[in-house]
């Protein structure tokens, strides 16, 4: 069998947390820098304003990036109609803006995939530019809500796969802040949490930018999902002592043969769960599958400035003179990889049939 469909029994855990927020005047961001100290949104007024925002990661998480990025489209468009654009001026505005915002993180899919699927909307037969507006806040609304409910449906099939009272470890943040609501991995969480408050949750810490520690157990303590901290390179030690009965983490590219993008230290945690035996899932929305690309080894990997490990509140912690390395997100071969959960059922090995079979049903 290579995809599990099963019967399911909703369980919602809404969470209170929402990171985005379409308004009238403009996208409020729930600015993820200033967490868990602040609490605070931001509003943005621009597409140049939404690209920059997602480049100093105040909305981070593949698919809230995407999300982003569909609002940043009509931000482009609100701008064109203040300025009064003919619609063929306004086309070709939104179209620029578009590869603004495509330029500002290279290796979460779902941003390109939004982007393209507003560019298709831009390129629709309209009237007037008030009508293409009216479509691309329409398609926006639509790409954030249909996230929220594979979220839900990512939680469901997810939370069938964890036993009684588990210990699950994640790593980043794939919560309702990473999303349109919900979460992946952490959609999973919630939904098991409904059914079983005595599940347990170990949050990586995720260095350098600390969104394991910042925004996970932020988000599961807002919630009152019982949530325990540890430094990234504690989980051997956890696994050792057996205190993990299952990993699951979020993802920003899945590749045809499953192989998967997401936070760096996802690789180092996945081999640790394989050496002990321990399930480990990752948790996406069909979005987050790139079948045009063949393996891991073709996904762009962000690469980010170098003050992220050289410094911690602004202070240096290293040498002057050192080098630096700095990759946002590593590749995870699909062969450590135990399932992947979507909104459409269960990927199982070998992932190249399961996931081509998830977009045909
Ligand atoms: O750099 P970030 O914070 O955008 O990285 C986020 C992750 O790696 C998440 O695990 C991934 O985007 C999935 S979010 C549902």
């Amino acid at each position: 069998m290579t995809a599990i469909e099963k019967s399911l029994t909703p369980h919602f855990l809404s969470s209170r947390v929402q990171a985005l927020e379409l308004t009238p005047d403009g996208v409020n961001l729930l600015d993820q820098t200033a967490l868990p100290g602040k609490v605070q949104y931001v509003l943005i007024q621009t597409a140049q304003q939404m690209a920059q925002a997602i480049e100093t990661m105040l909305v981070r998480g593949a698919p809230a990036i995407g999300i982003a990025g569909a609002y940043g489209m009509i931000l482009s468009a609100r701008q064109g109609l203040d300025l009064q654009l003919t619609l063929d001026d306004l086309r070709k505005q939104i179209h620029q803006d578009a590869e603004r915002l495509a330029q500002t993180r290279p290796t979460a899919v779902n941003l390109f995939w939004a982007l393209n699927a507003m560019r298709t909307i831009v390129d629709s037969h309209f009237d007037s530019p008030a009508a293409l507006l009216n479509a691309l806040t329409e398609k926006a609304r639509q790409i954030h809500q249909e996230d929220i409910e594979a979220c839900q449906k990512i939680g469901e099939y997810g939370a069938t796969l964890i036993p009684k009272s588990a210990g699950i470890l994640t790593h980043c943040n794939a919560g309702a802040l990473a999303t349109g609501g919900y979460g992946t991995a952490l959609g999973v969480v919630r939904s098991a949490f409904a059914k079983d408050p005595s599940i347990h949750v170990f949050a990586d810490e995720t260095r350098p930018r600390l969104q394991g520690a910042r925004l996970t157990t932020w988000e599961l303590v807002e919630d009152g999902i019982p949530v325990t901290l540890v430094t990234d390179n504690m989980s051997g030690s956890l696994m050792q002592h057996h205190k993990v009965d299952v990993a699951i983490v979020g993802a920003d590219r899945i590749t045809a043969n499953g192989d998967t993008a997401n936070k760096i230290g996802t690789y180092n945690l996945a081999l640790i769960a394989y050496a002990h035996k321990v399930p480990f899932y990752v948790a996406a929305p069909l979005s987050t599958i790139d079948l045009s690309m063949d393996n891991g080894s073709l996904i762009p990997i962000e690469t980010r400035q170098n003050e992220e490990i050289s410094t911690i509140n602004g202070e240096l912690i290293c040498a002057d003179e050192v080098d630096y390395y700095n990759p946002a997100f590593d590749v995870t071969p699909a062969q450590y990889i135990t399932g992947i959960i979507t909104e459409k059922g269960i990927a199982l090995p070998p992932y190249r049939e399961s996931l081509a079979k998830l977009f045909k049903t």
